[in-house]
């Protein structure tokens, strides 16, 4: 099971630390190319490996964390998704005006899976902050809860293995309608919310 990560920034990073602590490997890329990431992938641990948009998109789960107005770009031009795994960490929010999106009453998700026609996609990563998301899952004598929401069963119980294997416990919220609208920033009442399931 490959995994690339489209986007480097505060929560692209945050999720390939989080896979380097359990030596999971991935492919993270940017819009600037793999060598403005050989300090990061340097820092953030072996596993981790700079590469192309395009590279990262070939994998078999590819996680999507871009600014709200350069998703389109970051999308576009990649190879046929045949059912393979996007994640979708976005939220239709964007520093530094911090301005709502008019979503045309759909979820930021719908909106994502229309730019990748073929992809499975499953909304997950996106409710807590980047640094509370790269912190150690294990807290508080539990562990760190993170939401999944997606419109297929097999995609959403994949992402729900990967979820529990780098230590945290996953809730799965329903179809991308329901659960991306209670997860989605601004608007749901979830996002922010740092829950521990206790043992
Ligand atoms: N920050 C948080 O705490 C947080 C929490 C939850 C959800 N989110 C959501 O996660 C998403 C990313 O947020 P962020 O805070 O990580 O943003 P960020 O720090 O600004 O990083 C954005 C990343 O997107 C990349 N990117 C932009 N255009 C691209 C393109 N055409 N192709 C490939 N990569 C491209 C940028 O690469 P370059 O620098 O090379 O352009 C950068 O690595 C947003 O939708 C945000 O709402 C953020």
């Amino acid at each position: 099971m490959s995994i690339g990560i489209i986007g480097s920034g505060a929560i692209g990073a945050a999720f390939a630390r989080v896979l380097a602590r359990t030596g999971i490997e991935a492919t993270i890329s940017n819009s600037r190319g793999a060598e403005s990431l050989s300090e990061l992938v340097r820092e953030v641990g072996p596993s981790i490996k700079a590469g192309s948009r395009e590279e990262a998109a070939r994998a078999d789960i590819v996680f999507v964390a871009v600014n709200w107005t350069k998703l389109s770009a970051a999308l576009t031009g990649l190879p046929e998704w045949s059912g393979r795994i996007l994640i979708d960490a976005n939220n239709p929010i964007e520093a530094p005006l911090f301005k709502p999106v008019d979503l045309k009453g759909q979820v930021s998700s719908e909106l994502v899976a229309d730019l990748v026609p073929g992809a499975r996609v499953v909304k997950a990563f996106n409710h807590l902050r980047a640094e509370m998301l790269a912190a150690d899952p294990r807290s508080g004598g539990g562990r760190r809860v993170l939401f999944y929401s997606g419109n297929d069963s097999a995609a959403k119980a994949e992402v729900a293995a990967l979820i529990e294997r780098i230590g945290f416990v996953g809730i799965d919220l329903g179809s991308l309608a329901v659960g991306g609208k209670l997860a989605q920033f601004p608007g749901g009442p979830l996002p922010n919310q740092n829950l521990i399931k206790l043992a």
